[in-house]
């Protein structure tokens, strides 16, 4: 096989920009691909909160004209180097230059966020062509870059340098779908012909995602367990029969990590490091977690660790109906470190008080604290009520961290259950989505920190020897490239 050349658009990217796992994703597997030997250019807005000294921005061009609709917006475009990847901003301040990437400080979405990513996409592909860039591959993101394979099909079939493009969309979470107004469909360009049930339309409104699905020549999720769910009504969220139209081509890749971001061995960010040989940082950072969090500084009593966006799809809210009954029937410490959801903020944030020394929490978004909790905390709790992948169960593996999931998309692929028979296994799973099932498995895992420590001891080596580095994931993404190719008869 060729080495490819990659055009990837996302709306967020590590260390630039990020609310979520999507960051970590494009952070790191465009460079992994690069080292195999392939060509990537990464696009992304030039966001108002994006430090351009610190990241060394350079102007790359003044002004690129972009169609939209029957208007031509104008941008300058900023490029940077992240890791050796060639990556550039789109700068449009009225778009862009604002505090929040999709919402204002009270979660409102930007009314004009269909406009916004509309047009980060199609700079996108202006961009390829300007810089007489000829990808093999357009791979987008998530329902923001969607249309780019729309826009390939509809506008670029025939050009010189885009037209042999085959696109690949990688779902990240089908809750999120870009539904908006049918009247901006005008902007977005199209094409009235295209807003129909089996593309565009949705109930009479525009659905990215879903005309995104129709277009792209592979479509993937980031685990083959949520690769199956989202085939089903139920976490389908209405686009299960289109997925199912794809075939063969909706496919799973499970996310890889970034090891050199998050390991216990090389991480600077803790306050100690340690190795599956030699824990003695871990007790240190548990330690310094504690007191960070004003809890009783106690080596010997468990922490559960929390790093979340405070939504329903976390299941905080169920969560919330069970730590009281948790602390006080139990010898265990909570740490929660999240941002979203107004009330659970609100919940959440007020848990210290009422619970000194056995509850802290932070409300906001920190990735110090991210990571101090990862290494600092003896088990890690993750109840969505579905998770397309989780990277931080991951990440909790590789400090040590037992994780306690709920059995669902990437979550039931990463974690295998404890056996209480021979210790086996690296975290403790459970099926229901109620406080109740919360309640007994967290007590399930207090118990077996308490009452067998030798099968803490075999798991938590278990745990901290698995590899979910970006290669083997990244391999499996070049085959999806081919198979899009093939599909799109480039091959
Ligand atoms: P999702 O993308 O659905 O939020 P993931 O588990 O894939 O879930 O990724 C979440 C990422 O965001 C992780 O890297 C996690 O550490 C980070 N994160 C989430 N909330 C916070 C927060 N409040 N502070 C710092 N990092 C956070
Ligand atoms: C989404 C999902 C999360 C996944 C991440 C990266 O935000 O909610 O489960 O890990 O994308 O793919």
């Amino acid at each position: 096989m060729k080495n490819l050349k990659i055009l990837m658009i996302s709306s967020e990217v590590v260390p630039y920009a990020k609310t979520g796992g999507l960051a970590d994703v494009v952070g790191a597997l465009p460079q992994v691909l690069q080292r195999m030997g392939h060509e990537v250019i990464v696009v992304m807005p030039r966001y108002g909160s994006i430090d351009a000294q610190k990241f060394g921005l350079r102007r790359h061009w003044d002004s690129m004209g972009v169609w939209m609709g029957n208007m031509q917006e104008w941008c300058a475009v900023d490029v940077a180097d992240n890791d050796g990847v060639p990556t550039y901003f789109i700068e449009h301040n009225n778009f862009f230059a604002r505090p929040g990437l999709y919402h204002d400080d009270n979660f409102n979405d930007y009314a004009d966020n269909p406009r916004r990513f509309a047009f980060l996409t199609r700079a996108g592909l202006q961009l390829a062509q300007d810089l007489r860039f000829k990808p093999d591959i357009v791979h987008v993101h998530d329902w923001q870059t969607a249309l780019a394979s729309a826009y390939l099909k509809i506008w670029h079939w025939n050009d010189p340098l885009l037209g042999g493009a085959a696109s690949v969309l990688t779902i990240h979470n089908i809750a999120y779908q870009g539904k908006y107004p049918a009247s901006h469909y005008d902007y977005l360009g199209l094409q009235w012909g295209n807003f129909t049930p089996d593309k565009f339309e949705d109930y009479g409104a525009i659905n990215f995602l879903k005309g995104g699905i129709v277009y792209a020549d592979m479509v993937n999720t980031v685990s083959p367990t949520y690769a199956n769910e989202t085939r089903t009504p139920a976490l389908g969220y209405g686009l299960a029969p289109y997925l199912n139209d794809k075939g063969d081509n909706y496919v799973g890749i499970l996310n890889g990590v970034d090891y050199t971001q998050w390991n216990p061995a090389v991480d600077n960010l803790i306050p100690a490091r340690y190795t599956p040989d030699d824990l003695a940082g871990k007790r240190i950072c548990k330690a310094e977690l504690q007191r960070r969090f004003l809890l009783d500084v106690n080596p010997r009593v468990p922490i559960v660790g929390v790093v979340s966006r405070l939504v329903s799809q976390k299941g905080l809210d169920l969560l919330a109906g069970a730590i009281e009954r948790i602390v006080e029937n139990m010898v265990v410490q909570f740490v929660i470190l999240g941002s979203g959801d107004k009330g659970l903020e609100a919940f959440y944030g007020d848990l210290p008080r009422r619970y000194p020394g056995r509850i802290g929490s932070f409300i906001g978004y920190n990735n110090q604290l991210a990571h101090w909790i990862e290494a600092g905390a003896d088990f890690f709790i993750m109840p969505s009520i579905y998770e397309p992948c989780g990277l931080n169960q991951i990440y909790s593996l590789k400090y040590g961290t037992l994780p306690i999931v709920r059995a669902t998309g990437g979550l039931d692929d990463t974690v295998i259950q404890y056996d209480e028979r021979t210790g086996d296994g690296t975290g403790f799973k459970f099926w229901e989505p109620s406080a109740n099932a919360i309640f007994y498995t967290v007590g399930w895992a207090v118990s077996t920190y308490y009452d067998r420590p030798h099968h803490m001891a075999k798991m938590i080596h278990t745990a901290m020897l698995q590899d979910y580095s970006w290669e083997k994931s990244a391999a499996q993404y070049v085959e999806l490239y081919e198979r899009a190719m093939r599909n799109k008869g480039a091959l």
